[in-house]
């Protein structure tokens, strides 16, 4: 049985990725949005260097079970995508992936950090409301569902 399903306490582990990582990534980001990205694409993000990727590793295992993406540009960034393993959801791994993230931004000196999220999407906003990120925009019809329907998109950001 994996640790994360025990009464175990597990420690959850963030660390950059590497192109090794990125099916991994794919699988997850598949199971997390109406429109996935493919290893390939993750593979390149990944390499870029101008991106910030940080896995979420639980207890020794080599797969990330969630990883977040940021762009940064001098001293703006912009996170990319967030997610994790559907099967890891609801125990505060996202609170300690984006809580170091954001330390690994503060140390390439980014000041001020942007992202878009679903309206709807109350795990993610609660999760941003935690880290006091404020909402600066909104855009109508932004996203698109899988059963063709369109979505908000809250434009938020955070002064690190
Ligand atoms: C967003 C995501 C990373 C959050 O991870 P998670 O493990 O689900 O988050 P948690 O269970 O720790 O919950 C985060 C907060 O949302 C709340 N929450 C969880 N599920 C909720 C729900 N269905 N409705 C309302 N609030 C909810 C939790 O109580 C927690 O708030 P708190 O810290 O004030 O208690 C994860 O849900 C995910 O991968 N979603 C799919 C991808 C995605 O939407 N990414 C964000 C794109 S902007």
């Amino acid at each position: 049985m994996p640790p994360w399903r025990t009464a175990q306490p597990v420690l959850p582990v963030v660390a950059p990725l590497s192109a090794a990582h990125a099916p991994a990534c794919a699988a997850i980001h598949a199971a997390s949005f109406a429109h996935g990205w493919s290893a390939t694409d993750l593979e390149g993000l990944i390499a870029d260097r101008g991106v910030i990727a940080d896995g979420l590793f639980l207890g020794d295992a080599k797969r990330p079970k969630g990883f977040v993406l940021s762009r940064a540009v001098i001293d703006e960034a912009e996170i990319l995508t967030i997610a994790l393993d559907p099967a890891v959801r609801g125990r505060g791994f996202s609170r300690t992936l984006l809580d170091r993230h954001l330390e690994t931004l503060r140390r390439e000196g980014v000041a001020r950090l942007h992202l878009e999220v679903d309206e709807a999407n109350r795990p993610a906003r609660r999760l941003y409301d935690r880290f006091g990120f404020v909402q600066v925009g909104r855009r109508e019809g932004y996203y698109r569902r899988a059963d063709g329907s369109r979505a908000a998109a809250l434009t938020l950001s955070l002064d690190l």
